[in-house]
């Protein structure tokens, strides 16, 4: 956060709005009818469960990138043959323990072995019990690839396909449409995704001391079409000082704090970025209205 003020541009990572609050509003916003992504990939993987099952084999290790409230991964478990282990990963540890608690609820014969860690970190993975290596397949839905900038995307990927190799990476990807529709999909009506937005500010002045006023900045989210992302900001509604760790920053009028981009794709741009990365694509999903893609992508040896 010091950076992001110190500096301008003012940028700072998305995964600083998941905290427990942040995870919440994000689960509120996959509910939302702007919101396209969440019911439009849960529609694929639910018509394409078995093809996707078969892909993935008997028997896998799986991660899950990014689970949140592991809601997605449900469809395929229901549809694998007798997956050595689920492990998700998530930054928002609390909101992670929950959810791994609600899948061994629900999924009794199932190891989930949850990993409160940070996924742009190298990822260790802990051994299987027998100690053997099964084969390891990567779940990372939600076009959560699309938050990072494409050279970020590439390094994270090529990450991936390290830690998966022999195997694959199952893997939705936002894809470009009508601006009207996107625009909406972040600027809802209700304004959760404003809420979420500002919850950065919130748990900023919890966690860091900073006195942020959030009545003063304002939630700000378009397309940017020359680099086909949405771009989400907050935009300051005046000139104003932030406090932090003994020092102030001045935000100017007009100035934003850049919280998020969301990159959309073309189907053929996407698997160029994992071909670049050391993936070869394999079959991709797309609904009828070709708003959202899923891929899946094999790990070389
Ligand atoms: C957009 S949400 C997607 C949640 C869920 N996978 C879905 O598709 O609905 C992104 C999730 O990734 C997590 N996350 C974001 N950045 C992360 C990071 N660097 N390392 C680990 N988890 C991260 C967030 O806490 C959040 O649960």
């Amino acid at each position: 956060m010091r950076l992001a003020l110190a500096e301008t541009p003012h940028r700072i990572s998305p995964k600083f709005f998941y905290d427990a609050a942040g995870s919440a509003l994000f689960d509120r916003i996959c509910e939302l009818p702007e919101y396209y992504p969440t019911r439009t990939e849960l529609a694929l993987l639910d018509r394409h469960a078995q093809e996707m099952a078969s892909l993935i084999g008997p028997e896998a290790d799986l991660i899950e990138f990014g689970a949140g409230s592991a809601t997605k991964v449900r469809l395929l478990l229901s549809a694998l043959q007798q997956p050595r282990r689920f492990v998700p990963i998530d930054i928002s540890a609390d909101h992670l323990q929950g959810a791994a608690a609600a899948l061994r609820r629900d999924h009794p014969g199932l190891d989930v072995h949850p990993l409160a860690a940070d996924f742009t970190r190298p990822i260790q993975l802990p051994a299987l019990p027998d100690g053997s290596r099964a084969r390891r397949v990567g779940f990372f839905p939600g076009s959560s690839i699309g938050n990072f900038s494409p050279d970020e995307a590439v390094t994270f990927l090529r990450q991936a396909a390290e830690l998966l190799r022999g195997g694959g990476l199952l893997i939705g990807a936002d894809l470009v449409k009508d601006p009207a529709l996107l625009h909406a999909a972040y600027n809802d009506a209700a304004g959760v995704t404003a809420a979420f937005n500002l919850n950065l500010l919130v748990r900023a002045n919890r966690e860091l001391g900073t006195n942020f006023d959030t009545t003063q900045f304002a939630h700000y989210a378009f397309f940017e079409p020359r680099l086909q992302r949405i771009e989400m900001h907050l935009l300051s509604r005046r000139t104003q000082t932030v406090q932090l760790g003994g020092e102030a920053f001045t935000v100017q009028e007009g100035q934003t704090l850049h919280t998020e981009n969301s990159q959309k794709f073309t189907v053929e741009g996407f698997r160029r970025l994992a071909r670049q990365a050391g993936f070869a694509p394999g079959p991709v999903w797309t609904d009828p209205k070709n708003h959202f893609s899923v891929h899946w992508l094999a790990a070389p040896q």
